[in-house]
């Protein structure tokens, strides 16, 4: 039977589904090209991690913990619970390291940060109400979601500083007056993607006084708070939440590796008026049930194993990929203003953010798949057009840079070969003046 296109779910023709897909696509058309399009892990981050031996690790930890070695076994190769098996191990880190008070039992282990997101909007929006408000611009995992579910997205604006809290305020009100009022807000306060924005304690503190204020909850996604450097930490938004605004939700696939599928979200909000209750993790390994059941317990072990070999803390697990990140962060930046900052390149501006993966460069012309491919194809470097982060018209003349994956020397090389394709191609279109 052919089908058409027009008679599948509305989201298979969004471009956000598209987005990924498009990247990897060119990539694999230039494969000697250095790019910085994917926040991929650096290959160094990946070596020598036995997976083997990190089961054992965990395996073992069961029995001191009580198990019989057949039970320990055993748990690791049938079907398991759908909120999870590591769930006291995370929590224990999520205290040690950040100050989050959350017993086992309000965690979700999930598959990835991306099922944790789809488990949250599938609880949270009743068919046709409420909308989701997103810091733009905004990551495609938690837009793909909202799509796929049918949920409506409203977007306000994200600055170096985070979200514009005057703007979300006055959303509220609107979206309130218009009868769909702001269920929920996606965020990440620390080194979002793309915009590598981050809030500061003051900020994130006015964020939760609103989201009481206006009734919404906050889904915080933490996928980047490793990578701040050493001593300039700032408290999650969950571990700041006394009214239980916040639903966060966290990965491994940075701090650990992506491989494993394994991320966790953190859902204390009590169900119902009195106490005895249910919480909203409850509900959420509900719908996980019915959506893939469990996450693998053998690539849970593997995580509880890397965690116990660390100490109970993902800041130890993740100490020297966070030091990683950041020499490649400086070394873009200092890239950048060696080669573009000298004032000869006009409209040409980026930002510099202290942590995450990615750096965003302005240009004075409009970004898009055409301009990638003269990139790849004549100078042999590769980056991100903003556009598809963007809802509405904005991000045209952007550009994103990933520095996660390639060494110094290639950060380097790859932003000459920027260099000269922004000096022999760009700078001659300009229609400088016209910027976002
Ligand atoms: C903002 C953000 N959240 C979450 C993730 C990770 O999602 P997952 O755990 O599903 O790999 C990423 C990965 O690129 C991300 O950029």
């Amino acid at each position: 039977m052919r089908l058409h296109s027009s008679s599948l779910h509305g989201s298979l023709r969004d471009p956000v589904l598209g987005s990924i897909g498009f990247l990897n696509e060119v990539m694999s058309r230039y494969p000697e090209a250095i790019s910085f399009a994917p926040g991929a892990p650096h290959p160094d981050t990946l070596e020598n991690i036995d997976t083997e031996w990190y089961v054992g690790r965990f395996i073992d930890y069961l029995v001191q913990t009580g198990r019989s070695p057949e039970q320990a076994r055993r748990l690791l190769l049938e079907y398991g619970p759908s909120r999870g098996i590591i769930n006291g191990i995370v929590a224990d880190a999520l205290r040690r390291d950040h100050g989050i008070d959350a017993p086992a039992n309000t965690l979700v282990m999930t598959v990835g940060a991306q099922e944790a997101m789809l488990l949250v909007l599938r609880a949270l929006f009743r068919s046709g109400e409420g909308v989701l408000a997103v810091a733009n611009p905004c990551f495609v995992g938690i837009v793909g979601a909202a799509r796929l579910l049918d949920i409506d997205v409203i977007p306000v604006d994200e600055m170096d500083v985070g979200i514009d809290l005057d703007g979300l305020e006055q959303t509220c009100r609107s979206s309130r007056e218009d009868g769909r009022p702001v269920r929920a807000l996606y965020v990440a306060p620390d080194f979002s993607n793309p915009g590598a924005a981050r809030m500061s304690l003051g900020r994130r503190r006015r964020l939760l006084d609103l989201a009481e204020r206006e009734g919404f909850l906050v889904i915080e996604d933490n996928a980047y708070g490793f990578t701040a450097a050493a001593g300039a930490e700032l408290p999650p938004l969950k571990a700041l939440d006394t009214a239980r605004s916040v639903v966060h939700i966290g990965t491994f696939a940075k701090v650990a590796f992506p491989g494993a599928r394994v991320g966790y979200v953190i859902a204390d909000q009590p169900i119902g008026s009195s106490g005895g209750g249910t919480l909203l993790a409850d509900e959420l390994a509900a719908v996980k049930s019915m959506v893939t059941v469990n996450t693998s317990p053998l690539c849970q072990a593997v995580i509880g194993g890397m965690l116990l070999e660390h100490g109970g803390s993902v800041i130890e697990l993740s100490r020297r990929k966070s030091e990683l990140y950041q020499r490649n962060l400086t070394c873009l930046v200092d890239a950048l203003d060696h080669h573009l900052g000298d004032g000869s390149h006009p409209g040409i501006r980026w930002n510099r953010p202290c942590g995450g993966f990615f750096v965003r460069v302005h240009l004075p012309v409009p970004v898009d798949a055409a301009l990638l491919e003269v990139s790849a194809a004549k100078y042999g470097v590769l980056w991100t057009p903003m556009r598809q982060f963007y809802l509405g018209r904005a991000g045209d003349h952007q550009l994103r840079l990933s520095c996660s994956y390639l060494d110094p020397e290639r950060i380097e090389e790859g932003v000459r070969r920027l260099t000269a394709f922004l000096s022999e191609e760009i700078e001659c279109r300009s229609d400088s003046g016209n910027s976002d």
